[in-house]
């Protein structure tokens, strides 16, 4: 009778290793939606496989978040405190948000060009003050805000300009090349700039976690914009931000470069491979606007992985017109997976909510965000569209502290893609996006176990079981 007992108790360990199903479909209701539960079994079904393999791991999640702009700031804190609520709880507790960017100073999704020092030639920055009629009116209520639905938020600032009196065209919009002008006494007080940045956001009560040195330091963008080559870049780390941000704040992580993946390699290449400034940076963030190319994301992962880590940091597709195309959460839902295959330990959004039109954007640079928001309506109304379900597909389940586990498609095509995780609580997540124009049938195959699944067309299902 034991025997018999301990028998049915280790057939039924092995098969109610339920897998839990939550999927968001084009022509059905389906967001984030929680289906039945499906069965493993051991019965080989379809040719088409995704099987993983829990004994090849790669790089563990920091985390999935959006950006706080200032533009997001303004349509944020017009709505009602329960759109407000419903807004944030979907992203910090539905979706799980827990890496976060802000600008620092002006980007183009602010309502003009503003910095914390105007005073020309204030190289020890004795005029530097928060108090610029921006932050404390905006973005500081806007995180903090964040903050109670989650403590733990971690969040990186990044500087599209310095003050225009530090730059070589004297401007925040465009820039000359290099952006800085070529005086010493400028690079020291635009490292110390980055200092009392994060001292004044620490003193408002929000911590900073990290910094990128620049966005997008290739672009001499019609707005807020500085150029540096590689080697420039790596000249301002190594000999003034690297040594102002040890001294004065340790803990905050530095990324290098924070643009396209067309150039990844390069600047990976050359900043990490020079002692003196790689000696202070911490990884290295890219964005997504030169297509996929996660070859070079994979190349700087395979020759930097051990001692940097990559991190997307930041995507949108514009303009604003068609944000609820549902091609638009495939392509977030692409990169997402592309990248995670390829090394990175994360992927950070643009804007988290934009008006309508896609806005505001000083320079009408406008672009579609996971929420659209209409408070100038009545009543005012907020959107989800594709990009956050395909996001929260992703960043629900794959929990910051997860392994990346090794996941093969065999007889597979470029229209189903999907990555797979390891959580800390010991769940395998596999998230698997159909790009088809129809349904398809494969068999998931963890170990000696098989399920038998078919995704509707133009699909993204995340699959959770215990490892
Ligand atoms: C899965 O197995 C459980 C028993 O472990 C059973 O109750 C359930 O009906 C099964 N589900 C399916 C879809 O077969
Ligand atoms: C991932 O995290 C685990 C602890 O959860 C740790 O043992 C492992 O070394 C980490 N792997 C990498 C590549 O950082
Ligand atoms: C779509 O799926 C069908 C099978 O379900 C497959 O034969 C076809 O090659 C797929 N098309 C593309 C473009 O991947
Ligand atoms: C496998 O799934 C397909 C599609 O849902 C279904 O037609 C088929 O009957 C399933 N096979 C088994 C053995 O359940």
């Amino acid at each position: 009778m034991k025997t018999l007992l301990f028998f049915l108790l280790l057939l039924s360990l092995c098969f109610t290793n339920d897998i839990k199903v939550t999927q968001s479909a084009q022509y059905t209701g389906d967001r984030l939606t929680q289906k039945d539960e499906i069965n493993f079994s051991n019965k080989a079904e379809n040719n088409l496989k995704i099987q993983i393999d829990p004994t090849k791991t790669y790089q563990n999640i920091t985390g999935f978040g959006g950006a706080f702009t200032e533009a997001c700031a303004v349509n944020f804190l017009k709505l009602s405190s329960d759109l407000q609520n419903e807004i944030f709880s979907q992203y910090f507790h539905n979706i799980g948000y827990s890496l976060c960017r802000v600008h620092i100073n002006s980007c183009d999704f602010s309502e003009s060009s503003y910095s914390f020092d105007d005073t020309v030639n204030d190289y020890s920055l004795s005029s530097w003050s928060l108090n610029n009629g921006h932050d404390p009116k905006t973005l500081i209520p806007l995180i903090k805000k964040a903050l109670t639905f989650n403590p733990n938020l971690q969040i990186y600032g990044s500087p599209w300009s310095p003050p225009a009196w530090m730059k070589g065209n004297n401007e925040m919009c465009h820039s000359s090349y290099p952006g800085l002008k070529a005086d010493s006494r400028i690079h020291q007080a635009w490292a110390l700039y980055f200092s009392k940045w994060i001292s004044a956001y620490k003193q408002s009560g929000i911590p900073i976690w990290g910094l990128t040195i620049q966005n997008e330091p290739e672009f001499a963008a019609p707005w807020e914009a500085c150029i540096y080559t590689p080697d420039q870049e790596a000249d301002f780390l190594a000999q003034y931000l690297g040594p102002q941000i040890k001294h004065d704040h340790p803990e905050i992580k530095i990324m290098i470069y924070d643009h396209n993946k067309d150039h990844l390699e390069t600047w990976a290449n050359t900043i990490f491979s020079r002692s003196d400034a790689s000696k202070f940076a911490d990884g290295v963030a890219f964005h997504w606007y030169s297509g996929s190319q996660f070859e070079n994301v994979k190349n700087v992962y395979d020759n930097w992985g051990d001692k940097f880590f990559l991190l997307a940091t930041e995507a949108c597709v514009c303009p604003a017109t068609g944000f609820q195309d549902w091609n638009r959460g495939e392509q977030y839902g692409y990169d997402i997976i592309g990248d995670l295959n390829s090394g990175s330990v994360g992927w950070v959004d643009w804007n988290m909510c934009l008006n309508m039109q896609g806005g505001p954007n000083h320079l009408g640079n406008n672009c579609g965000s996971p929420v659209m928001v209409d408070a100038d309506s009545n009543p005012q109304t907020i959107t989800f569209t594709t990009p956050f379900y395909y996001m929260g597909q992703i960043s629900k389940f794959l929990k910051p502290g997860s392994t990346i586990l090794d996941t093969q498609i065999i007889n597979g095509d470029e229209n189903l893609i999907a990555v797979t995780g390891q959580t800390l609580d010991k769940k395998i997540v596999v998230v698997v996006q159909n790009q088809n124009d129809s349904e398809r049938n494969f068999d998931l195959v963890y170990r000696n176990k098989i399920a038998n699944i078919s995704m509707p067309q133009h699909s993204i299902t995340s699959f959770v079981f215990d490892a």
